[in-house]
């Protein structure tokens, strides 16, 4: 089943059209992965699904119903999360504070609910007690707990990674978008990151990624996109994009007549 897509979808700036007239769809509790060269587009198209910018033309349809342009806040609460490919926390708090933040996204008085969150703990009412309960349920989900009173921009660079995964995991979403989920990390980092994404899956959270690191890739995608120019110029399963001519040429190039 189709969970969400986009129809021609176009965001141009100026004369630079980032993303071109792009069909792309992701089908739930599956990973679909989008690919493409440096400055094919890819994070454009998050950016303009996940509400952080609007598009220039075309549609984004998300459980049958078009949510073009709704605000990204809006966006997070009907259950669309997503990490950034330069990670996004508030360094300054707590890994759990970061976590409790994206429970509270989730649930309860908008106007109440950063103060709330980041009261101290040792007044906590029932409503926090069960969010402090559901956040360090997550932080267990990536073996944290122990790391819970850290503040954020002490953790090292793959644990930031799990924290921002985390957040968004806390917001309950139905789908989970990872812009770049790997960078930074060392191979066993990335080894331990894709069973953590099959484990997301597996929670029922379908998840689409952007990922330049074609082994994680190809090993846990069902489907794949590949965007390049600002245009799609696949969609398959790995086996099908791995020998697929266009791919191919966008990735090595065509032998270069003019060397
Ligand atoms: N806010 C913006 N203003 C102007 N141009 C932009 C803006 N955002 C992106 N672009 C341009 O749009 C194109 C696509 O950029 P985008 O960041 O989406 O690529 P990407 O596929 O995510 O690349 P990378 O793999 O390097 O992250 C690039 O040419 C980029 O310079
Ligand atoms: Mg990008």
């Amino acid at each position: 089943m189709r969970i969400l897509e986009t129809q021609g979808l176009t965001r141009a700036y100026g004369g630079v059209v980032a993303v071109n007239n792009v069909d792309f769809t992701v089908e739930k509790d599956l990973i679909t992965g989008l690919i493409g060269p440096n400055g094919a587009g890819k994070t454009t198209l998050f950016n303009n699904i996940t509400g952080l910018d609007m598009p220039t033309s075309g549609k984004v349809i998300f459980n049958g119903k078009e949510i073009t342009g709704t605000p990204a806040h809006r966006i997070c609460r009907m259950g669309i999360a997503r990490t950034f490919q330069n990670i996004r926390l508030f360094k300054e708090l707590s890994v759990l504070e970061n976590v409790m933040l994206g429970c509270h996204f989730k649930v309860g008085d908008p106007k109440r609910r950063l103060a709330s969150a980041l009261k101290s703990y040792v007044r906590l009412s029932s409503e926090e007690e069960e969010l402090y309960q559901r956040a360090h349920k997550w932080l267990g989900f990536f073996k944290m707990e122990s790391l819970e009173n850290e503040l954020a921009k002490n953790l090292p660079y793959g644990h930031q990674r799990y924290l921002e995964i985390a957040r968004a995991l806390a917001t309950e979403p139905q789908v989970i978008f990872l812009d770049e989920p790997a960078a930074g990390m060392n191979p066993q980092e990335t080894e331990s990151l894709m069973s953590t994404i099959k484990r997301i899956r597996d929670l029922g959270v379908t998840v689409v990624l952007i990922e330049h690191d074609m082994k994680l890739v190809m090993n846990i995608c069902d489907n794949i996109t590949v965007l390049n120019y600002g245009g799609k110029i696949a969609e398959g399963t790995p086996s099908q994009i791995k020998s697929d001519p266009l791919v191919i040429e966008a990735y090595l190039g065509k032998d270069d007549e003019d060397e």
